[in-house]
């Protein structure tokens, strides 16, 4: 009896003393997480939006901000503090929280090193701590996380080489080491990571050649390698991966042909970015087929040859950039391909600028798509006129026809396309009066005509530029006295060259508004008169030519303000009188270097141009 209630005693002793063990194995846990909390908190030494002291007893831990906890067990399950500001760095404790799946610390101000104590949450599957400022090396054991699928680690400041340890049981779908500060070249062993899908290693200085292991990731959606100083060639089982969508690699020193079945195995293709490399040989026909392409960049590479490809099944092409290469062969078949373009009503950026293109620019162009923003057909050998067909593309902000062959006149109906900004026609034989329907761009922020046979005067439509910074119509034929309305344009920044034309006529005080304009040029036309004292207001003057022309007069007055003046060039004029003074102590404080007078009554005696070259007085 006795002995059956000891044995009974013993017995509640012996359970009391489980329910004891096991409560401290889950009080442990949690304490364990909440400790870890706590000690991340203490790593914070800034915290600007006052996140963190909500993590205090007077709440749960659970209840903390950014952390989630398992319904049952009440162990952390996510860690969620992005977008704070949070300076400092983060605790090894963090290992300690075994049950974290999901950690997001993006955007934050974090430095040190990411702790290699990461290596042991088996449960983790998303690390995200894209732009902080983590510096050392990536845990070589941290893709040991067995169900780890998303590591996004972008924008730090993670150095050393990228750890060759991938496993090849790993489950990573997802890795982003984008824009930080890798060498050693990319690890063979990311070929294990079969499950990869989106793989972003740009901006990232690697080097070397693009590793064959990679074959076997059959599942890759992207791949970002751009700008990472790789040489060699794209191996060609990339052109097998039937799952791509997206083909980045460009600014780097890749070289070889693209290869002729391009596309055939690759229905999914958006993207291929292969721009700023060393690609050679001719654009595959093949890529008629990529009926899913968005966007297509190959500028600035050496390919050649004729342009074959049939654009028109490419429903989605958004960005064709194929300048800066070798295409065409300076000879009227060479636009040929370009109707196929006006069946791609998505297009939007059109970019044949440096190639060598030749004949002229067909009238297709009217049949475009009217999302076409951007069209650039720059330093080519067309020839011909610019289609009326033109006033069509009502979407256009930017026309690049600069360095060509083109004749006759620009067309009046050029003011239709009233979104336009930017106008380059430099450096053709364009010739005829400047429409005066060009006043109805208003929206104009650079304009270059130079260089043509233009001539008539410059039409005083050209008031409503109200946003034009800069304006360059050197080299025409262009005669009478400067419109008024062309002083009022206050935007002007960059500069205003009128020169080598046949402008006559005085400077009006209106000249005074060009206050922030830095270059000035008026020189080798007929402009005469006195300096208007208004010249003075343009003080952020840089560069002021006015040689060759019938200017007169004294200098006094018109340069008393204009401290940031480089070049002064008032040579080949009728100027007399003294040098003033201020000039004089503008050259001693400031910057001029050039100073010229040469062929004028001007007397520079007394004057000491220190740092100035005078231009032969
Ligand atoms: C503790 O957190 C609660 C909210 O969770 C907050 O209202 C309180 O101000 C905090 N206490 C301190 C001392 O920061
Ligand atoms: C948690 O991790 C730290 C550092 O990694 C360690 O010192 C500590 O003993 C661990 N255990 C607990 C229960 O906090
Ligand atoms: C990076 O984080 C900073 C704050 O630390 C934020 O201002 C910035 O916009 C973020 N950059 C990107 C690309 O998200
Ligand atoms: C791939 O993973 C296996 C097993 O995890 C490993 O033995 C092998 O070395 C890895 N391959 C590479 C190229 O690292
Ligand atoms: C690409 O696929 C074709 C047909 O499926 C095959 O014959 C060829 O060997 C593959 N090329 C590479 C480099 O994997
Ligand atoms: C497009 O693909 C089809 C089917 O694979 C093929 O017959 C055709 O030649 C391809 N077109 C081009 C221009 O390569
Ligand atoms: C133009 O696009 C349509 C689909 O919108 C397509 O049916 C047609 O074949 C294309 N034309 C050419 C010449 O590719
Ligand atoms: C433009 O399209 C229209 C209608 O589709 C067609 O009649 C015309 O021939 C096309 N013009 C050019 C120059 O391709
Ligand atoms: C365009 O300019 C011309 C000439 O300056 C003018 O007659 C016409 O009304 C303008 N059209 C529009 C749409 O503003
Ligand atoms: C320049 O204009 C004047 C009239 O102002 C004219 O006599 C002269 O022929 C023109 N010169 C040239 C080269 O066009
Ligand atoms: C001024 O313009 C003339 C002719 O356009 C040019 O030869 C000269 O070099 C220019 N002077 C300076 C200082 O740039
Ligand atoms: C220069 O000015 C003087 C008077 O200051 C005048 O006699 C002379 O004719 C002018 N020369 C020219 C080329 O305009």
């Amino acid at each position: 009896m006795l002995l059956s209630l000891v044995s009974k005693l013993e017995a509640v002793i012996v359970v009391a003393l489980v329910i004891h063990m096991i409560g401290a194995v889950y009080g442990s846990g949690a304490e364990s997480d909440r400790l870890a909390l706590l000690e991340i908190k203490s790593k914070i030494t800034y915290d600007p939006q006052g996140a963190l002291p909500s993590w205090n007893d007077s709440l749960p831990f659970c209840q903390w901000r950014g952390v989630t906890c398992g319904r049952r067990h009440r162990r952390v399950t996510m860690l969620e503090l992005p977008d704070l500001g949070l300076v400092g760095s983060l605790s090894p404790y963090l290992g300690n929280m075994s049950f974290l799946r999901y950690i997001n610390l993006d955007s934050n101000q974090l430095h040190g090193s990411i702790p290699p104590e990461i290596s042991r949450l088996y449960r983790l599957q998303s690390l995200s701590l894209f732009n902080n400022s983590l510096t050392g090396e990536i845990p070589a054991n941290m893709s040991s996380c067995p169900k780890l699928s998303l590591i996004e680690l972008e924008r730090n400041k993670l150095s050393g080489k990228i750890p060759n340890a991938f496993s090849s049981k790993s489950m990573i779908t997802f890795l982003s080491l984008s824009k930080n500060d890798f060498t050693g070249g990319i690890p063979p062993s990311l070929g294990n990571l079969t499950s990869l899908e989106i793989l972003i290693l740009t901006y990232c200085q690697l080097g070397g050649k693009i590793p064959d292991s990679l074959k076997q990731l059959k599942k890759l959606r992207k791949i970002g390698l751009g700008e990472n100083g790789l040489v060699g060639a794209i191996p060609s089982f990339f052109f097998n991966l039937s799952m791509l969508e997206v083909l980045s690699f460009p600014e780097n020193q890749l070289q070889g042909s693209l290869p002729s079945n391009l596309c055939l195995s690759q229905p999914r293709l958006k993207w291929i970015g292969l721009h700023t490399n060393n690609f050679t040989g001719f654009l595959p026909p093949s890529i008629s087929n990529c009926s899913k392409l968005e966007i297509l960049e190959l500028n600035f590479n050496d390919l050649n040859g004729k342009i074959a490809t049939d654009f028109g099944r490419l429903q989605h092409l958004r960005d064709l950039s194929l300048g800066g290469n070798k295409f065409g062969s300076k000879d009227h078949g060479d636009m040929n391909f370009f109707h196929s373009l006006s069946n791609c009503s998505n297009l939007i950026h059109l970019e044949l600028s440096y190639n060598q293109l030749g004949g002229v620019l067909p009238s297709s162009i009217g049949n475009f798509s009217s999302k076409l923003s951007s069209l650039g057909l720059d330093s080519n050998y067309l020839s011909g006129t610019i289609p009326s067909s033109i006033r069509n593309l009502l979407g256009l902000t930017a026309i690049s026809l600069g360095s060509n062959g083109f004749t006759g006149m620009i067309p009046e109906s050029i003011g239709e396309l009233q979104t336009l900004q930017i106008l380059f026609l430099h450096n053709n034989h364009f010739s005829g009066v400047i429409p005066r329907s060009i006043g109805n761009l208003s929206l104009l922020v650079e304009v270059t005509l130079a260089g043509n046979s233009l001539e008539g005067t410059i039409p005083s439509t050209i008031g409503s530029w109200k946003q034009v910074i800069g304006l360059d119509l050197q080299g025409n034929k262009l005669s009478g006295s400067v419109p008024k309305e062309l002083f009022q344009l206050s935007s002007l920044s960059i500069s205003l060259i009128l020169s080598q034309n046949n402008l006559s006529g005085a400077l009006p005080q209106e000249i005074g508004n060009l206050k922030l304009l830095g270059i000035l040029d008026f020189s080798m036309n007929r402009f005469t008169g006195e300096l208007p004292s208004s010249l003075s207001s343009c003080a952020s003057l840089e560069n002021l030519n006015l040689s060759s022309n019938l200017f007169y007069g004294s200098l006094s007055g018109s340069f008393s303000s204009l401290k940031g003046l480089e070049y002064v060039d008032l040579s080949h004029n009728n100027f007399s009188g003294h040098v003033p003074t201020y000039l004089c102590w503008c050259t001693c404080v400031c910057t001029l270097s050039v100073f010229g007078l040469y062929v004028n009554d001007v007397q520079v005696s007394l004057v000491s141009l220190t740092k100035s070259t005078i231009l032969l007085v």
